[in-house]
C-alpha cells in the first residue's frame, strides 16, 4: 500500500510555558505575543501559565519509565501530556539572581526525565528558551534552558538577536522594541519550522 504524505493528519501544535508566578506579567504578556504571532502562521499554540501553579522538583525516584508518568501529583502529567502530542515547546523564564526561576528548571527536569524514560518523545519537537529580567541575568538563563533542549534532540531556531527582553513591572518588556521583534522573528521561525518538519 502506498503512503500518500498528505492524506497523514497535520497535528501543529505548539505548546508555550510561561514560567512566571505572576498573572499576566511580563513573561506571560510576551508567551502570548509569540502565541499570536505562531497562530498568525497557521498553527496551533497553547499557553500553559506557572501563575497559580507550584511544580514540585524531581526526586530521582526514576519511576516514570514504568509509569509512563511522573509520580508527583501537582498537575505537570498534565502539560507533559500536551507536550507530547505537540510539535513545539517554547519556555519562557523570568531572570530570578541570574538564572531561570527554580518551578521553570524543576518542570523542564521532570519533562526531560520523563521524554527519556518514555521513548524521548520530545526529539525533534521545534522550540527553545525565552528569558526576561529588569536589567541582566539573560544569557545565562537562556544558556541554562537551553541545555534541556539540547540534550533532548530538540530543534532550536534562532532570531535575529537572543530570545531576551527587558521589563520590571507587568507590561515594561512590550517597550522594549528590539526584544520584541527578536521574539517575533522566533516564533515565526518555530511556526515555520514545525509545518516543514510535518
Ligand atoms: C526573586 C527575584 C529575583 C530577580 N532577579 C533578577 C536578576 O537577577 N536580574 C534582573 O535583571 N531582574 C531580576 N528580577 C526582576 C524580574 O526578572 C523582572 O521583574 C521580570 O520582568 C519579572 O517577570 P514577570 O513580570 O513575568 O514576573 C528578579 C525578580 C525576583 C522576584
Amino acid at each position: 500500500m502506498t503512503l500518500i504524505y498528505s492524506e497523514v493528519p497535520a497535528m501543529n501544535k505548539v505548546v508555550l510555558l510561561s514560567g512566571s508566578p505572576r498573572s499576566n506579567g511580563n513573561t506571560e504578556q510576551i508567551v502570548s505575543e509569540c502565541a499570536r504571532v505562531i497562530t498568525s502562521h497557521g498553527v496551533e499554540a497553547q499557553v500553559i501559565s506557572f501563575a497559580g501553579r507550584k511544580i514540585e522538583s524531581c526526586t530521582a525516584c526514576y519511576k516514570c519509565g514504568e509509569l509512563g508518568k511522573c509520580v508527583i501529583n501537582d498537575g505537570l502529567n498534565d502539560i507533559i501530556d500536551l507536550i507530547r502530542e505537540a510539535q513545539g515547546l517554547i519556555v519562557a523564564s523570568p531572570v530570578y539572581f541570574g538564572s531561570a526561576r527554580g518551578d521553570v528548571m524543576s518542570a523542564l527536569q521532570r519533562i526531560g526525565m520523563v521524554s527519556m524514560t518514555c521513548g524521548n518523545f520530545l526529539s525533534w519537537k521545534v522550540g527553545g528558551p525565552i528569558a526576561i529580567a529588569r536589567r541582566g541575568g539573560h544569557t545565562a538563563t537562556i544558556q541554562e534552558m537551553l541545555m534541556f533542549f539540547l540534550m533532548n534532540e530538540m530543534i532550536v531556531p534562532g532570531s535575529q538577536y537572543w530570545n531576551m527582553l527587558f521589563g520590571r513591572e507587568p507590561g515594561q518588556v512590550m517597550q522594549d522594541s528590539e526584544g520584541i521583534a527578536t521574539i517575533r522573528m522566533f516564533a515565526e521561525n518555530v511556526a515555520e519550522l514545525v509545518k516543514k518538519i510535518n
